[in-house]
């Protein structure tokens, strides 16, 4: 590596991030391309000689950056956000530069102690149980199967581990109806098998119905099934549900069920105190996960995964080939222990150069924006003759509809907000994806980017209206 070289390459590509967030808003959310039409530009095999970096940067411009979806524009409302963040870029680049592997304390004695203590401060911040101990790990389907993969291993006394689970109890585990698929994943991937999971009705507010929840666990114990665990959701992907932790964990408490909360993309709204309803009876969860890659100004990669009791999370995932060992082993956190990668980036910078760059305040300030202007946007709606919600604001999500007067057919409906949807989404002007609420087809609004300002929500409302009118 030539230092000169480098300090050139990277000012250069550091000058391109900042113009690209200069123009972003300019860009066509969703790229108009076709399936195959990058990899056609791409040749069939490796170059065998290199390629100057001008030239390979020129080829990004011309061939990738077509075909980019603009996760960071501020009329992406699809999906969950993916925030980034000046300071967390920044993060990024240094965290690039030491390219280090933070698997063992002695690896990377500071990656370790910054992971642990960034987690601590969050805890605190968020008003979770004091006794919590956290990792970072890639994503929130990654921190679900390691809580299912510990709640199997406790259920069994460590014995899968080595015996395999051919002898083990038909594990079943729950979860609501309304629950992301990374679910079902865990499941799958932990042997339980998806015939063993149960998808539990929830209510009018789209939340589970815990006395659903305490009948199913019943007929499954008279079936001679072993309830394992339960998944609640905290911001369920479609619509915002909050199911309802406190009665949740006292059914999984009498039948000593393991309680995870899933809260991947609404738990960054436990920095704001006014939010904090949603984690009561958090003492009585295992286990919970929420990403601050979703709505915390931090760049994806970045999930942050509690355990109640890190012995039992260790106990299951402690592997110590001897070129593991190290002498402090028994001082220290070691990190490849409270997961299934060995490897692990150094992902505790970029958090802390959130935490620091804005303070809580000023986090917590961006999300009360969005979480206003998702509700004024919400209301605006809501008085429109040919529009109707279809689920009312929860956090920064809703969702609504297009329904003009004199149209009733249900069928026809669905097709009608499919055509808007896809004409906003092929306009490039705005990014949105559709659910099904009750049953129908309805276009979720999630105001999460850090670019978006207010004048971006009233804008596109205007381009939904003339859309639909369009139709
Ligand atoms: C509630 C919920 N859980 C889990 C996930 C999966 O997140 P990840 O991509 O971090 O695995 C999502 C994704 O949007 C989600 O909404």
């Amino acid at each position: 590596m030539n230092p000169a070289e480098l300090s050139v390459q990277t000012r250069a590509a550091a000058d391109w991030i900042a113009q690209y967030y200069a123009q972003l808003e300019h860009r066509s959310v969703k790229p108009a391309v076709w399936p195959g039409e990058i990899a056609a530009q791409l040749p069939a095999a490796a170059p065998e000689q290199g390629d100057s970096l001008s030239a390979i940067l020129a080829d990004f411009e011309r061939i990738v950056l077509p075909g980019i979806t603009h996760w960071q524009h501020p009329n992406f409302y699809a999906y969950f956000p993916a925030n980034a963040s000046s300071p967390a870029i920044v993060a990024e680049i240094l965290t690039a530069g030491l390219a280090v592997n933070c698997m063992l304390w002695q690896t990377s004695p500071a990656g370790t102690e910054l992971e642990a203590r960034m987690l601590e401060w969050l805890r605190d911040a968020m008003g979770l149980p004091r006794s919590w101990a956290g990792s970072i790990q890639t994503t929130a389907s990654e921190a679900t199967l390691t809580a299912l993969l510990t709640a199997r291993e406790r259920a069994l006394d460590w014995r899968g581990l080595r015996q395999g689970l051919s002898g083990a109890p038909r594990f079943t585990v729950y979860c609501s109806e309304e629950a992301h698929s990374s679910v079902d994943k865990a499941v799958m991937i932990a042997g339980l098998g998806l015939d063993n999971l149960r998808k539990i009705p929830s209510d009018e507010k789209f939340a589970l119905r815990p006395e659903a929840l305490a009948a199913a666990i019943q007929a499954d114990v008279a079936a001679g099934a072993r309830p394992l665990a339960v998944v609640a959701t905290l911001g369920t992907t479609g619509v915002g549900g909050i199911d309802p932790l406190r009665k949740i964990g006292e059914i999984c408490h009498a039948h000593r069920l393991w309680l995870h909360a899933d809260a991947a993309w609404a738990g960054s709204a436990l920095l704001l105190p006014e939010c904090r309803a949603m984690m009561d009876g958090a003492e009585l969860a295992d286990s919970f996960v929420f990403n601050p890659h979703k709505w915390m100004l931090t760049n994806f990669d970045c999930s942050v995964f509690y355990v109640r009791d890190r012995k039992t999370l260790t106990r299951t995932f402690e592997i110590l080939p001897e070129y593991l060992k190290t002498a402090e082993d028994s001082e220290v956190i070691n990190y490849r222990d409270w997961g299934i990668p060995l490897g692990r980036r150094f992902r505790a910078l970029k958090l802390w150069f959130v935490l620091r760059a804005f303070g809580l305040e000023g986090i917590r300030a961006k999300l009360r924006e969005h979480i206003a202007w998702t509700t004024q946007i919400a209301r605006q709606i809501s008085s429109e003759k040919d529009f109707e919600i279809s689920s009312p604001p929860a956090l920064a999500l809703f969702s609504f509809r297009y329904c003009p007067r004199g149209k009733t057919d249900a069928a026809e409906l669905d097709a009608l907000n499919a055509r808007l949807l896809a004409a906003l989404n092929d306009s490039g002007q705005a990014y949105f994806t559709q659910t099904r609420v009750r049953g129908r087809t309805v276009i979720r609004w999630c105001i999460g980017s850090p670019q978006t300002e207010w004048r971006h929500v009233e804008e596109t409302w205007g381009l939904v209206r003339k859309t639909a009118a369009s139709l």
